[in-house]
């Protein structure tokens, strides 16, 4: 019998000991590494033909072909034997009035009424169903209750516009969508139903499913509209599951690429489940007694993976808070972490930086004794956030795991390892790939690179996270992250190995942008400036910002003989709230007389970046400049602008 099959996954740690062997195992046989974690830690109806037959040339990746499983029986049911009475979830509203405490049977019991409701109105396997709700536990009971029939979720982020709404509900293909009359937010409102009426103001679906969240009166379009109480009380609290064949999707979730409009990245049953929830067992090192809270929004790959699949799949108990950390009021977050003894906290640099310049009062007021791993996720953390994270928020005795992984990765790649074995944790390294994962640092002719030389992040072998494809587009699968360089995976960033091995990720390295841990397409912000009809060219930029890690940076040039004026500056700014929404919104836009292109007309960020920052010595090779005066002309216009402000 193998080392693994004898492992028990309850009690075993894995330290740097057991991970540097497993490690081995994991990339020299990959295939009976993944089968015996995917006995392990997945609760398969039917055994698969096949662990794994992927192929990087062909761009197809595919994991347990012929196998039938539950996602949500895997989360559920198979914990109620013994766990019916655990907490699943302790729910917090952005009101403390408002609280709920859900055990697995009451979850259970509520995802069943939920897929009955959706069965109701006419929903069945491999139906697309859009939701767009607040933090609020029907989000998660929503999902799972798709998972559950076997109907595809695509969650859709509160924030984002009517418009960028839309843009998704028709590209999925989405026949019901669900939502709540309003979400509450940092005691401020926002109108998600009234969103979905505009989103379909020229689209039809057969349902919008409403949740009475804030009890604000909404507009009710008959028949079209109904409200989930009525729909639900005469629902059983017992549904059937849909067994599922591993590579049936799970969920399709929009993301932001380097050009075009966000790609539907689509994530399939069995790989999915059996990445997330081994990811969350391993790198969180989790214990039956822990009490997890992940504070990402359900609308983010990271709600997915760690809001709601990983942890239930392993039968955890996780908090759940209805509002935006980073706008909560400090005191608010640590007497959480006290109220439910938390003892993993996961939230993203943005979040720690925003807490951190709030002072330590907030600290000094609660005891946080319960803490013992911190993650973070989204963005790279800068040294000094992570010093905080470590000394004063975990009193200088918590592991920290900073953990790098993406929407196409389905689950975390690279993370330092909690517990001992190393003599120090690095701040802002990512440090160790996760089981299976190979990363690669290539130059720019896929080349690999010697350690302490910055390159291209690619991942050389598949695992069972990863992305099947982008929906409607299988072309543009292979294009964006298998075209680059042969055999690899490309992961848009960059990274370089310390003299220990170790990764350290130092961001985009395409035309996607990390603002406060929210992934932007420069393009799709430029496409919403150029709507505005004496704009000519756009050209967005990121920009370092203290707390956002990136802030939205535009030139602009109009069309000829239009004078600049400053009252465009909100108009300019309205657009982009309309086609994506607030988190997208420029903190600055420049008019430019000119955009800086080279001869064959692409615009040239690098040097956009350097005159944003000022730092003309940095310029570089600017021979393929087609019109050199441009630079001149756009260190002008920043000079007045900066004039104007003094
Ligand atoms: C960035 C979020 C540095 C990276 C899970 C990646 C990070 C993009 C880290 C994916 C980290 C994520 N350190 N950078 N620990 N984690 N990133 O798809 O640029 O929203 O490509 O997934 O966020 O963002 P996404």
């Amino acid at each position: 019998m193998s080392q693994l099959k004898q492992m028990d996954i309850v009690n075993f740690k894995l330290n740097q000991e057991t991970y540097s062997r497993l490690y081995q195992q994991s990339i020299n046989e990959p295939n009976t590494f993944w089968a015996e974690q995917g006995a392990n830690f997945v609760t398969w109806f039917v055994p698969w033909q096949v662990v794994n037959d992927s192929d990087f040339s062909k761009a197809t990746i595919s994991w347990f072909k012929g196998a039938k499983l539950n996602v949500c029986f895997n989360c559920l049911d198979r914990h109620l034997a013994k766990k019916a009475n655990q907490v699943a979830i302790f729910w917090e509203g952005d009101n403390a009035h408002r609280r709920q405490v859900i055990t697995y049977q009451r979850l259970y019991e509520r995802v069943c009424r939920f897929a009955n409701s959706l069965k109701t109105v006419g929903v069945s396997k491999g139906d697309k169903v859009c939701i767009y709700l607040p933090m609020i536990p029907e989000a998660m009971i929503a999902m799972l209750a798709c998972a559950r029939i076997g109907a595809v979720h695509t969650v859709v982020f509160g924030g984002f516009s009517p418009r960028a709404l839309r843009e998704r509900i028709q590209n999925a293909g989405c026949k019901v969508i669900i939502t709540a009359d309003e979400g509450i937010r940092n005691a401020t409102t926002i109108p998600l139903k009234k969103n979905v009426d505009a989103a379909l103001s020229d689209i039809t679906v057969r349902k919008v499913i409403v949740i009475k969240n804030s009890g604000t009166k909404v507009a009710m379009h008959s028949p079209r509209d109904i409200w989930y109480h009525e729909l639900a009380y005469q629902q059983s609290e017992a549904c059937e599951v849909q067994w599922m064949d591993a590579e049936d999707p799970l969920f399709i979730l929009y993301t932001s690429g380097s050009t075009g409009k966000p790609k539907g990245i689509i994530h399939t049953s069995g790989g999915y489940l059996l990445y997330a929830a081994m990811t969350f067992r391993y790198v969180f090192d989790y214990q039956a007694q822990d009490i997890f809270w992940c504070t990402a929004d359900m609308g983010w790959i990271t709600g997915h993976s760690y809001g709601v699949y990983g942890p239930l799949a392993n039968g955890a108990t996780l908090v759940m808070y209805e509002g935006l950390i980073a706008g909560a009021s400090p005191y608010l977050v640590w007497e959480i972490v006290d109220r439910y003894q938390v003892s993993i906290f996961y939230t993203a640099p943005t979040a720690i930086r925003t807490l951190m310049a709030s002072g330590d009062a907030p600290l000094a007021n609660s005891k946080r004794d319960s803490l013992r791993i911190l993650g973070t996720v989204g963005e790279p953390i800068n040294p000094e956030a992570w010093r905080w994270y470590h000394q004063k928020v975990g009193k200088g005795k918590c592991w920290i795991v900073d953990t790098w992984w993406q929407t196409e990765t389905g689950g975390i790649m690279i993370a330092p390892l909690p517990g001992p074995g190393k003599e120090q944790q690095k701040p802002g390294a990512a440090c160790q790939p996760f089981l299976g994962i190979k990363p690669l640092i290539v130059d720019e002719n896929g080349k690999a690179v010697v350690k302490e030389t910055q390159g291209f992040l690619t991942i050389a072998q598949s695992w069972p996270g990863q992305a099947r494809g982008i929906y409607a587009n299988p072309a543009r699968f292979d294009q964006s992250y298998f075209s680059q360089y042969k055999g690899l995976y490309f992961t848009g960033d960059g990274a370089f190995q310390d003299k220990d091995g170790d990764y350290w990720i130092t961001g985009r390295v395409d035309d996607v942008i990390n603002v406060a841990g929210h992934r932007l397409g420069t393009a799709e912000i430029e496409s919403a400036l150029v709507r505005h009809p004496l704009v000519a060219e756009a050209a967005v930029i990121g920009v370092p910002h203290p707390v956002k890690g990136e802030s939205v940076f535009a030139f602009v040039t109009l069309i000829s003989s239009n004078p600049w004026q400053d009252s465009l500056i909100p108009e300019l700014q309205q657009e982009v709230i309309v086609a994506i929404g607030k988190l997208a919104k420029p903190d600055k836009i420049v008019y430019a007389p000119k955009l800086p292109k080279t001869r064959s007309g692409k615009i040239m960020r690098r040097l956009l970046r350097c005159i944003a920052a000022d730092e003309l010595d940095k310029l570089g090779d600017i021979s393929t400049l087609a019109e050199p005066e441009v630079i001149e002309q756009l260190k002008a216009a920043l000079a007045a602008e900066k004039n104007k402000l003094e």
